[in-house]
């Protein structure tokens, strides 16, 4: 037996099925990039604090090299995971001699928690990336349609009339509170667990700090038992997740619903849409379904993630390899979503004509007709609210029809109260409404022009953060490899 790992302690050979039970190397696909990255660094400083040798170093990173050119498939499959597998090629490429040393002052405990947090960074990095184009989509609409009346709701029913850019606004602040919450769910994951070894750390004289700097990391996970046993920040970031997918579902369901005839506010782009295998005339809005579908598959993610970790001992336990694929799961779902999302808000057909329409329908100006009797005579709220809740049951919408149902509720006729014609009309307007609610956060067009301009100056304060972070990163990784590069340059000299 040549199995690198099992043997010393374990001398039986191992059955397929129970090598495939134990085995993460299909998930560990995720992370090849990663893990070869992550040994780099870890050999860079070994060699630098003089763990290894310079020559044992250059000859380890060309080999790395040499892995990472072969790619993912090449490695032996028959290993339980990516970090033994590497390792195992390693040994193959340079002997035992010298690959047999990376691993000094390590353990794959360390090793992997690096690696999803490596590769975790990435995803949130895009995640936010997709996030501000949609917010920019999102506000970009919302520009063009301050003045687009259309019938707010509460419980599903016509409630007071509002404008599309007022309703747009409110999903776009849902989707900047997320990329706040992003924010922080990164700050927690771009965190360097590499030295704390198995968990009690090693004798040998490491420098975390090292690696951490060279591996991008802003600073360590530095109790060493809590760096390798943790999950805390794969748990935060799939609640952001899952926070995200509820909005975006939230936005998905009103696409299905105003895509219906019935509502008509919307058409989707043919891109988005499918049809019916039978029904030949049929445009459905899958996109908009398959999201709200997949909102569940991240919750689930979520749930595993929750049960998982919940009993787990102190420190590295083997179950925590199963909560890796629900993590890719998770951010590739999210991150889908908001992208398919951008795409099938900038490209829809939006029906103003409908909407507005809608807007006046089924008595949405009534708040402001008892609210116009408030201003104008003597009469209390709830006794306007009276009189206007009678005249909704009435077809008659006129100031006299106001009159006789005031004269019987309060014996006065509000008109002779300083209700006037122009006032009566001016309650009833849809536009009317929306121009008078003009305070902070209100449907007015200028409110709702002032957010969209406070909106696009925070979408590009948070274009600037998610660029520093990105670069920060970057730059690490390109640092990297020019100290790789110069290592086997000179080593070649
Ligand atoms: N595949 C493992 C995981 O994802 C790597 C760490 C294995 N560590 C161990 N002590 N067996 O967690």
């Amino acid at each position: 037996m040549n199995n690198i790992l099992r043997r010393g302690r374990l001398g039986s050979k191992q059955d397929p099925d129970v090598l495939n039970y134990l085995s993460s190397m299909d998930a560990d696909r995720m992370i090849f990039d990663a893990d070869l990255l992550v040994d780099m660094a870890h050999v860079v400083m070994l060699s630098e604090v003089g763990i290894i040798t310079r020559d044992e170093c250059v000859l380890i990173l060309r080999a790395l090299d040499t892995i990472k050119q072969e790619g993912f498939e090449k490695l032996d499959m028959s290993y339980e995971d990516i970090h033994i597998s590497i390792e195992a090629r390693l040994i193959n490429l340079v002997g035992e001699d010298t690959g047999g040393r990376m691993h000094s002052a390590r353990s794959r405990n360390d090793e992997v928690a690096t690696c999803i947090r490596f590769g975790l960074r990435d995803e949130l990095l895009t995640l936010m990336h997709e996030l501000i184009t949609l917010r920019k989509t999102m506000l970009e609409i919302a520009r063009e349609h301050t003045k687009t009346l259309m019938p707010g709701f509460t419980h599903l029913q016509h409630a007071q009339p509002t404008t599309f850019a007022h309703h747009l606004l409110a999903h776009h602040d849902a989707l900047s509170r997320d990329t706040q919450r992003l924010l922080g769910a990164y700050m927690r994951t771009n965190l360097s667990p590499l030295g704390a070894a198995a968990f009690a750390s090693t004798g040998f004289e490491i420098n975390r700090e090292r690696t951490r700097e060279l591996l991008g990391f802003d600073e360590i996970v530095e109790n060493s038992m809590d760096a390798v046993s943790t999950r805390d920040f794969v748990l935060e970031s799939i609640s952001v997740f899952s926070n995200i997918m509820t909005n975006l579902s939230r936005i998905a369901e009103e696409i299905i619903s105003w895509s219906c005839e019935e509502f008509g506010f919307v058409e989707l782009d043919d891109q988005y849409a499918s049809t019916s295998s039978i029904m030949p005339q049929k445009k459905n809005p899958d996109s908009a379904e398959l999201l709200r579908g997949k909102t569940g598959a991240v919750y689930g993610c979520l749930m595993s993630v929750l049960t998982i970790t919940k009993a787990l001992s102190m420190s590295y336990n083997r179950d925590l390899q199963e909560v890796t694929p629900h993590m890719w799961r998770a951010a590739g779902n999210t991150i889908s979503s908001v992208t398919i999302m951008a795409g099938m808000l900038s490209t829809m057909k939006i029906n103003t004509e409908k909407m507005e329409s809608a807007a006046g329908t089924g008595f949405s100006t009534a708040t402001e007709l008892a609210d116009t009797i408030v201003r104008t005579t003597e009469i209390p709220f709830r006794t306007a609210h009276q009189i206007v809740g009678t005249l909704s049951k009435s077809d008659v919408r006129t100031l006299e029809e106001v009159d006789r149902i005031a004269l019987e509720i309060t014996g006065r006729k509000l008109s002779d109260e300083g209700l006037s014609q122009e006032m009566f009309d001016g309650a009833l307007d849809v536009m009317e409404n929306v121009k008078r609610r003009n305070v902070v956060g209100g449907p007015s067009p200028v409110e709702v022009s002032r957010m969209i301009e406070e909106r696009n100056y925070q979408l590009s304060l948070d274009i600037d953060t998610l660029v520093k972070k990105a670069n920060f990163v970057q730059d690490a990784m390109k640092k990297l490899d020019n100290i790789k590069d110069s290592f086997i340059e000179r080593g070649n000299a």
